[in-house]
């Protein structure tokens, strides 16, 4: 899909130029035309001889500057391309965007564009939580500009949170889904869930796990961009429901299974990536403990199975899909799940690799199918799972 294509890669200032280098030269190496204009400030961080030698292109940083080949370079390299690729996109050039602000070779041709943009972002944890640069996101959202969000982790600055530069299979990928924009989930409504719930003791108190959800939304977001309709019931979590996805939040286990009830019969596929709880209070109680004795003792009972309950009234048209979360004998556990709870496809992540499971950008998952096919895929970014997951839906589906 990237082969034969012209991508436009604008590069303004920051740490993650180093990272877009390598991106660059992937484009390439996958077929693709790469135009690159780098602002002032990149060219602080990386010279543009870099891009030159991987992309086999000149870079363009002057907005007077014209050749034989682009007389307007601006509107020409906005004109020729099938994607505006972004990276990594600073608080400025978001803001001069949002604001329609152009004052350089980079900013005007993203005004001039008038193919798909894609933006990704790297700063400091705290200019990307800016409620600012947050408003101006979401403005750019709906005007149809397209985003891979940074991803959790230890920025230049030392600071830990969002911020950098989102992995380049996941850019790639995201370039993959606009420029195919394979819309084969239209007509289709995708029931989802996310998050851990969360088990009252008393009015401040409850017992939860540590799934953050990002696993559910990756899920919900791949659907949407592939034309479906996504329902996502939820527990809360720190992520924000994707642009076009219908969004529930729930607390714990039965107001989860509630919910989720109630919107299985008007679902054709049912992925549910929550962890929730299999016990729950006996009694909750009415006001806040006090720390009067030594010890405490809860009385847990338990949860009803939802997935398992989902699996004995599965229509014809309906594809389960569950997920188990292991430490151990991953695939004894996962084949057991698959058929006691009469599931299409059972997608087991063993979360004690580090980086895979609970609450990490990427996800190490291996696919059991009912018809006792294993499929075993590497750590790859939770987007990038969601969508193989929705393949392989795709598949059995076709298969019927
Ligand atoms: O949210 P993240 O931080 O991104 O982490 C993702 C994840 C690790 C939570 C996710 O990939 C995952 O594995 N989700 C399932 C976790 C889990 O609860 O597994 P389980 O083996 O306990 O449950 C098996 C399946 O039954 C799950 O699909 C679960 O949603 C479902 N279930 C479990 C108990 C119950 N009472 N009702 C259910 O429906």
């Amino acid at each position: 899909m990237i082969k034969g294509k012209v991508i436009t890669l604008g590069v303004p200032g920051g740490i993650a130029v180093y990272k877009v280098a390598d991106l660059a030269s992937k484009l390439t190496g996958l077929g693709a035309t790469v135009n690159t204009i780098m602002t002032g400030s990149a060219t602080e961080f990386v010279k543009p001889v870099t891009f030159q030698v991987l992309t086999k292109n000149p870079v363009h940083t002057d907005l007077f500057s014209s050749s034989a080949e682009h007389k307007i370079p601006h509107i020409e390299l906005a004109a020729s391309a099938d994607l505006f690729l972004i990276a990594p996109a600073t608080a400025n050039i978001i803001g001069k965007i949002a604001a329609g602000i152009g004052d350089d070779l980079l900013s005007t041709s993203v005004l001039a564009a008038n193919c798909p943009v894609l933006i990704c972002p790297a700063m400091n944890v705290k200019m990307y939580s800016n409620p600012i640069v947050q408003a101006n996101i979401s403005k750019l959202k709906e005007y149809d500009f397209h985003f891979v969000e940074p991803e959790q982790g230890l920025v230049a600055c030392g600071d830990y949170g969002k911020g950098r530069l989102s992995d380049s299979s996941t850019i790639i990928y995201a370039i993959e889904q606009l420029l195919g924009q394979a819309k084969d989930m239209s007509g289709l409504r995708v029931l989802i869930t996310a998050g851990g719930t969360r088990e009252a003791i008393d009015p401040v108190r409850y017992i939860s796990n540590r799934s953050s959800g990002k696993m559910g939304y990756a899920l919900a977001q791949a659907v949407n961009s592939r034309g479906g309709q996504a329902i996502l019931i939820s527990t809360p979590t720190c992520l924000e429901i994707p642009l076009g996805v219908e969004g529930i939040i729930v607390e714990s286990a039965m107001e989860m299974r509630d919910a989720v009830l109630k919107h299985y019969p008007h679902c054709q596929i049912i992925i549910k990536a929550a962890a929730v709880a299999d016990y729950r209070c006996e009694s909750v109680f009415s006001e806040k403990l006090k720390k009067d004795g030594e010890s405490l003792t809860l009385k847990l009972i338990k949860n009803p199975d939802i997935l398992a309950e989902l699996g004995c009234s599965k229509r014809e048209d309906q594809t389960l899909v569950g997920f188990a979360a292991e430490t151990q004998f991953l695939d004894q556990n996962a084949k057991k799940k698959l058929i006691s709870k009469k599931l299409d496809l059972l997608v087991a992540n063993d979360v004690s690799i580090p980086g895979s499971g609970f609450g990490s950008d990427s996800n190490r998952v291996k696919l059991f199918y009912s018809d006792g096919m294993v499929e075993e895929l590497p750590l790859l970014s939770k987007l990038i799972v969601a969508n193989k997951i929705i393949d392989a839906v795709k598949n059995i589906r076709s298969k019927r």
